[in-house]
């Protein structure tokens, strides 16, 4: 009878102890799939860290209180992983040639009225615009504008990544886009820059899928919530070369806008003598005669053919090396002093023709016109 009793209570006990591992298992294993099958799980833990990482830095350089991470919810975590530091960058105002007006305008209209708030304050139409949109042709500087304005600003800076908007699961991306403002607010003064804006905000059509619809509109309403309430120190800044696509309410929103042109003729000497700067040159060197002669180019096209230019000359060197070797069958040993003495200056003859060739795949892409005297 006592030994039918413990046997079955062990018996029990077994089952229990059986059926705890069997739901463990399964616990576990199902937990595993579904980490297995959701591809953003390694990515968003990585945002999380990278976010605890960044705000604990931006607090121990500024004045400001820290915000604590608990405080923040899944999605603005999400977002504050794209805080920038002014440290990473390392674009300052003097490394922009030839856009001191345009950059002297920018300091004045958004960074001046986040840094002396209090100056300020007695009017409701000093505040700083909430929207600044920089558009222009592609090349010319905007991107560059941006980095200088986190770099010098000493505001938060959201680099606003357009594919973290973009989520598999339904209603994810305008939660997305709300933490934005939400965090943005949070943190202020803060900057929300969006390049390639117009990827993002291009004007809405009925053939437009309906998640990314409620996503435009989401953004739309949060950013009149910044407009109409005049306490908050929030700037949203984008970045285009292609404004005409941009939907004409986000263009309301963005009521200080700047274009960025193609430089003229004294702002492209002012790029090449900035790029040429710390480059050893040929005395026969006239920048201005490459100034002249590069009209169509734009910022990038100049720096570009500086570094084409610039290659010529170690190009030089390593066939001018392969035939003294191939003459002189010793051994050759250079050190890296040796390879940077042994280098000739870029000369007038390397922009030149550097500038001939960047011209004819200009003319073959359409952007020059076909008569060109390539001098
Ligand atoms: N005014 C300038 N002064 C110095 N460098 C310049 C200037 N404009 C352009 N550059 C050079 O061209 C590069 C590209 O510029 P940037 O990325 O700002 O172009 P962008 O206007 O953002 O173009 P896109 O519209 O294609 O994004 C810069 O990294 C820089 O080297
Ligand atoms: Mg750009």
């Amino acid at each position: 009878m006592m030994a039918d009793q413990s046997f079955s209570r062990s018996e029990l006990i077994g089952l229990v102890l059986r059926l705890t591992l069997v739901s463990a298992v399964t616990f576990i294993s199902i937990k595993w799939i579904m980490n297995q099958v959701d591809p953003t799980n390694k990515s968003k833990k990585k945002a999380k860290q990278r976010a605890q990482e960044q705000l604990k830095r931006l607090a121990e350089g500024s004045k400001q209180a820290p915000l604590s991470v608990d405080k923040l919810t899944d999605y603005e975590l999400m977002i504050a992983a794209h805080l920038v530091h002014p440290e990473d960058i390392k674009v300052g105002w003097n490394d922009i040639a030839g856009l001191e007006s345009l950059i002297q305008d920018l300091r004045e209209t958004v960074i001046l009225p986040i840094q002396k708030k209090e100056l300020f304050l007695d009017s409701q139409l000093t505040q700083p615009p909430k929207g600044v949109l920089l558009h222009g042709p592609p090349g010319c500087g905007k991107t560059l504008i941006a980095k200088a304005t986190a770099k010098e600003a000493g505001t938060r800076f959201i680099n606003l990544d357009v594919s973290i908007l973009t989520d598999k699961w339904y209603g994810e991306s305008q939660k997305l886009a709300a933490a934005v403002f939400t965090l943005a607010v949070k943190l202020q003064p803060c900057i929300i820059f969006i390049d390639e804006i117009d990827s993002l905000l291009r004007a809405r059509n009925s053939t437009d899928h309906e998640a990314t619809a409620m996503m435009k509109a989401q953004f739309m309403s949060f950013w009149d919530g910044l407009i109409t309430d005049s306490n908050c120190t929030v700037i949203v800044m984008g970045a285009t070369n292609r404004p005409q696509d941009l939907d004409r309410a986000i263009l309301r929103r963005m009521p200080a806008a700047f274009h960025v042109p193609m430089p003229t003729m004294a702002q492209r000497l002012q790029i090449l003598s900035l790029i040429l700067q710390n480059e050893p040159t040929a005395d026969d060197v006239n920048i201005s005669e490459v100034a002249k002669a590069t009209d169509g180019f734009s910022g990038s096209d100049l720096r570009e053919l500086c570094r084409n230019a610039s290659v010529y000359r170690v190009r030089d060197y390593i066939r001018q090396n392969n035939d003294d070797r191939r003459s002189t069958t010793g051994t050759y040993t250079d050190s890296e002093d040796e390879f940077h003495d042994a280098l000739r200056p870029i000369t007038m003859d390397d922009l030149v023709s550097s500038m001939k060739k960047m011209k004819e795949s200009k003319v073959h892409c359409g952007i020059l016109p076909v008569r060109l005297d390539l001098d």
